[in-house]
């Protein structure tokens, strides 16, 4: 089953991604505030892209509340709370992985609706470090908050609706997901 699967064929993706060391200084606890506004600015210049591209495909369909689901938002809103806003470099990463059928829009969402899980364990240490919270600088991490976990079942059973309507499909959201991984971890690495 896709659900399964996804998770076993990503595991080492997720771990590479996670011991960026931008990212590290998290697990670290060593994030420093420029770290972490860093941080923001490399997630910005990758979620607003990939949700704009994924946006062009009927994702909709599988996931009704993608609308809501969007996250480049939070992301600006939180480097506006911390930042000048007037000086605030926003970049945009231009080497994406692609995003040409559902199953590579599904792909990619896996990875960016998983930052979600990360995301818990990340806001506390965030939260502790510099002490922001959802209100102030944090909300990217804060995801759903306590629907956090709900949030991801339905995600994850829209994601099974799609791998058993579209047949096959199953290589593709997984490559797709590892694609995702790889290259945020690339950009976040680039100086
Ligand atoms: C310091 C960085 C991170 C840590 C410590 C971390 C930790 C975790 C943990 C503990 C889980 C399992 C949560 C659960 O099952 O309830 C998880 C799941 C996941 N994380 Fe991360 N994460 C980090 C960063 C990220 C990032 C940046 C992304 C994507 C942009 C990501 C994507 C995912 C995905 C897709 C899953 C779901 C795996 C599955 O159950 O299928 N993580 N992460």
């Amino acid at each position: 089953m896709i659900i399964e699967r996804i998770k076993m064929q990503t595991s080492d993706s997720h771990t590479s991604l996670e011991n960026s060391p931008l990212l590290r200084s998290i697990s670290e606890k060593s994030l420093t505030l420029i770290q972490y506004i860093s941080i923001l600015q490399k997630f910005y210049g990758f979620f607003y892209p990939m949700e704009h591209h994924i946006g062009r495909f009927p994702v909709e369909q599988y996931l009704p509340d993608f609308a809501q689901r969007r996250k480049a938002a939070l992301l600006k809103r939180d480097l506006a709370c911390i930042t000048d806003k007037k000086s605030l470099p926003l970049p945009s990463c231009h080497d994406l992985p692609p995003v040409t059928n559902m199953a590579q829009a599904f792909g990619s969402l896996y990875v960016m609706e998983g930052s979600t899980l990360g995301g818990k364990m990340i806001y506390k240490v965030v939260k502790e470090l510099l002490g922001l919270d959802e209100q102030n600088g944090l909300s990217f991490f804060y995801g759903y908050g306590a629907e956090t976990g709900n949030k991801w079942k339905i995600f994850q059973q829209s994601l099974l609706k799609l791998s058993s309507e579209h047949t096959n499909t199953d290589d593709q959201i997984i490559d797709s997901a590892n694609h995702t991984f790889l290259q945020l971890k690339a950009w976040i690495e680039r100086d």
